[in-house]
């Protein structure tokens, strides 16, 4: 689990991705909108209509990120979370308001540019792993760099894996994994591209405690290794303070924000 990154996973299209988190906080001049935030959603509303009629999910959410933050993100189940990450993944649309990701605006994009921005720019994972049952480690990891036209999908693939600690899973199906190592597929799989922003749901929600933490530990190497930006949903408080800020929902609206740092913004009182 300790294997070096390999350099082919730390430095990946359209620009060389910065080595260290630290590197990674401070201004980007290589990419479109770098010196804005990477995160900027404003007002944001995300409404479906139900039999009994509209449901009002997220109800204004204003939401702030800098690249390279870890931002830990509770609140009660039914609060809006995985809708926001959904939103943030450019997997749902919103109903109103703002949302600029890494300076693409993303209710501007038709179907195609939505996914070719995810591929580029998003890693998620989610609690319920969702690999391909019929592919196996190697194929599930190489599948968005096969999209994105990468002649050496597979090694890249191969070397994510290796850097879960994987290497000697890569053609085995997920049915003839643990949940843990599937989570770790799930990993590789939403770093193997180096993307700019890594959302993760609840990723240790169907793990036992200890493969659970093993999975976290993970989750938080890579991401201080890629330097890559982390929002977390998890009820663990524990986990949570790992991240530098925690942002806390209920009701489909942020009611905390520590800011990061410690001192601006409110407190956020129990994650749970
Ligand atoms: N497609 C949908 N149709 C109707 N209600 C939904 C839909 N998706 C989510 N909800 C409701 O929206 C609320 C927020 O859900 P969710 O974003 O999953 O919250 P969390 O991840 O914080 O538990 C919940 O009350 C949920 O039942
Ligand atoms: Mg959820």
């Amino acid at each position: 689990m300790d294997a070096p990154l390999p350099d082919s996973l730390s430095a990946a299209p359209p620009s060389p991705l910065a080595p260290t988190a630290a590197a990674r906080t401070g201004p980007d001049p290589g990419r479109a909108g770098a010196a804005a935030p990477l995160i900027e959603a404003a007002g944001l509303t995300f409404t479906v209509r139900a039999a009994s009629g509209p449901v009002n999910i997220l109800r204004g959410v204003d939401l702030t990120v800098t690249a390279g933050e870890a931002v830990g993100l509770v609140g009660p189940s039914g609060s809006g979370k995985t809708s926001l990450l959904m939103l943030l993944a450019g997997l749902e649309r919103p109903t109103g308001g703002a949302l600029r990701i890494a300076g693409h605006d993303l209710a501007a994009m038709d179907e195609d540019a939505l996914a070719r921005f995810r591929r580029e720019h998003i890693g998620i994972v989610f609690q319920a792993f969702h690999l391909i049952p019929t592919m196996t480690a190697l194929e599930n990891v190489a599948v968005p760099l096969e999209f994105a036209g990468r002649g050496d999908a597979f090694d890249r693939a191969a070397e994510a894996l290796r850097s879960v600690g994987l290497a000697h899973r890569l053609e085995h199906y997920p049915g003839q994994l643990s949940g843990g190592e599937q989570q770790r597929v799930a990993l590789a799989r939403a770093v193997v591209a180096a993307p700019r922003l890594l959302l993760a749901d609840e990723p240790t929600g169907n793990l036992d405690r200890a493969t659970g933490a093993q999975v976290m530990e993970l989750l938080f190497d890579l991401r201080a290794r890629l330097g890559t930006t982390l929002l977390l949903v998890t009820h663990d408080a524990a986990l949570a303070a790992r991240c530098e800020r925690q942002v806390r929902m209920e009701d489909g609206r942020i009611v905390g924000d520590d800011g990061g740092g410690g001192a601006a913004g409110e407190a956020v009182p129990g994650a749970e």
